[in-house]
């Protein structure tokens, strides 16, 4: 099949990559010369284990063609991905703009016949049928589409075999010929299919991130009872999620949940909620428990009243990805640094990104063990592998005072104590 991604983010490049490695002929657009020359010479932008690989391979097998002009790609697909971004606008409401715009602009390419324009950006209820609404009106003669929405549950950092071995993939459209060329396209992975209507394939998306966020949320407002208690968050989470029907997966109390979907899509949710008129009070909660455990973090560090020199290991959102966006680590730097606190920072693959941010705001070294040179205390934001087994004798001689706040809970507390470091952690006492 020949097939066409528009967008070349997490989802649309992953998406483009994974179709082309089974063997179809797979166009991606982009509006920006410099990325695209960039993608065309095997080099992703983004870091996502396994990625570089799998686009050198295609691009050299020819399955993989990457270029500036929708009419090259459009004109000869079966399929056509939107894979562009839904920012959130000030007041939570996804911004469309570049979904309709890609819709706009792709109508005049369509070939004779009918052409299957499937959205995977995350979109609120009823915009796969404003699509279908726009593109009917400027169609041609004898040029037809059908609309269909197929969300992605991609994450970042494992993408390729959450692509490779989704859960489900999810089809949702009124057209049979789209749902067929989807289940075509889709055939040789092994996950359930779900052909569902456009409106519930759009909220499946919605719901899947909102229940996601709401678990993190309410491990962190336990660990909130824990920290008042005495109790140990990780002994009642793993207590509660061996009742098979909660489970353990994604209850990890922390500093809080980032990146480019939870925070925006509990926001949208909200904001869509509201204007059907629907009680969103819990998807409020679980923004604003996500909010608190960053600021409960920041405060741990402050009330500490260690001195002003901090140094930080882990800035992405999470580990296996130099993505940053709406990262936990930003939101308690930027407020010790209104606080007069001097931060050193050390993240194997995400400085670049916080360097576009912060700029020289903050200080950068490019290995964990300077980053605690002479440092009052650590700071943990990413739970990065290489932090898991440091050697921590040598973390604690390097350090002027051997305090350590830990918003991932990646050490014992017992073993720190017994390192001789004054450890906070999330959700558990301090030792
Ligand atoms: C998420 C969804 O998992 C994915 O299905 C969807 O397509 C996109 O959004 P992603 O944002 O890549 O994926 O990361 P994810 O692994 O879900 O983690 C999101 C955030 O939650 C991270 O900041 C992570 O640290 C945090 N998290 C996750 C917790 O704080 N506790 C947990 O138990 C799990």
């Amino acid at each position: 099949m020949t097939i066409t991604c528009i967008g070349h983010g997490y989802v649309g490049l992953v998406t483009a990559c994974v179709f082309a490695d089974l063997g179809n002929k797979v166009w991606v657009v982009g509006h920006t010369k410099e990325k695209i020359d960039r993608l065309k010479n095997g080099d992703p932008i983004i870091y996502e284990p396994g990625l570089k690989e799998l686009l050198e391979k295609n691009l050299k097998a020819k399955r993989l063609h990457f270029t500036l002009e929708y009419e090259t790609a459009v004109k000869e697909s079966e399929i056509v991905f939107i894979a562009v971004g839904t920012p959130p606008k000030p007041s939570g409401e996804a911004d469309l703009s570049a979904v309709f715009t890609v819709a706009d602009s792709l109508v005049p390419h369509l070939k004779k016949g009918v052409t299957v324009v499937s959205c995977k950006s995350t979109v609120p209820v009823g915009t796969n049928k404003k699509i279908l609404e726009r593109i009917e009106n400027k169609l041609k003669s004898g040029v037809e589409v059908a609309v269909a929405s197929c969300p992605e549950f991609l994450r970042e950092g494992t993408a390729i075999s959450d692509t490779l071995n989704a859960d489900r993939v999810v089809i949702g459209s009124d057209s049979r010929l789209a749902i067929d060329k989807l289940l075509e396209l889709h055939a040789p992975l092994a996950s359930k299919k779900v052909v569902t209507d456009l409106a519930s394939a759009e909220l499946i998306k919605y719901t899947s991130n909102a229940i996601l966020a709401t678990k993190i949320s309410f491990a962190n407002l336990i660990a909130f009872f824990c920290e008042k208690t005495g109790a140990n968050v990780e002994t009642v989470i793993d207590a509660v999620g061996a009742d098979h029907r909660i489970g353990k997966l994604f209850l990890n109390a922390g500093v809080g949940y980032g990146g480019a979907c939870f925070p925006k899509d509990v926001k949208a949710l909200t904001s869509i909620g509201e204007g059907l008129g629907v009680d969103v009070t819990l998807l409020k909660s679980v923004d604003e428990i996500n909010k608190e455990a960053k600021d409960i973090f920041f405060k741990k560090i402050v009330s500490a009243k260690t001195g002003k020199n901090i140094g930080v290991w882990g800035l992405s959102f999470k580990p296996n990805t130099d993505d940053v966006r709406e990262a936990p680590s930003l939101y308690v730097i930027r407020n010790l640094l209104a606080e007069g606190y001097v931060i050193k920072a050390y993240d194997p693959v995400a400085m670049d990104n916080v360097k576009k941010i912060l700029g020289d705001k903050i200080s950068y070294v490019s290995d964990p063990y300077e980053a605690v040179h002479d440092v009052d205390a650590l700071c943990i934001f990413t739970e990065w592998n290489e932090f898991k087994q440091a050697d921590l004798r040598k973390v604690k001689t390097l350090m002027k005072t051997p305090v350590v706040f830990d918003g991932r809970n990646i050490y014992p507390p017992n073993t720190m104590k017994d390192f001789g470091f004054t450890y906070y952690s999330v959700g558990r006492k301090k030792t």
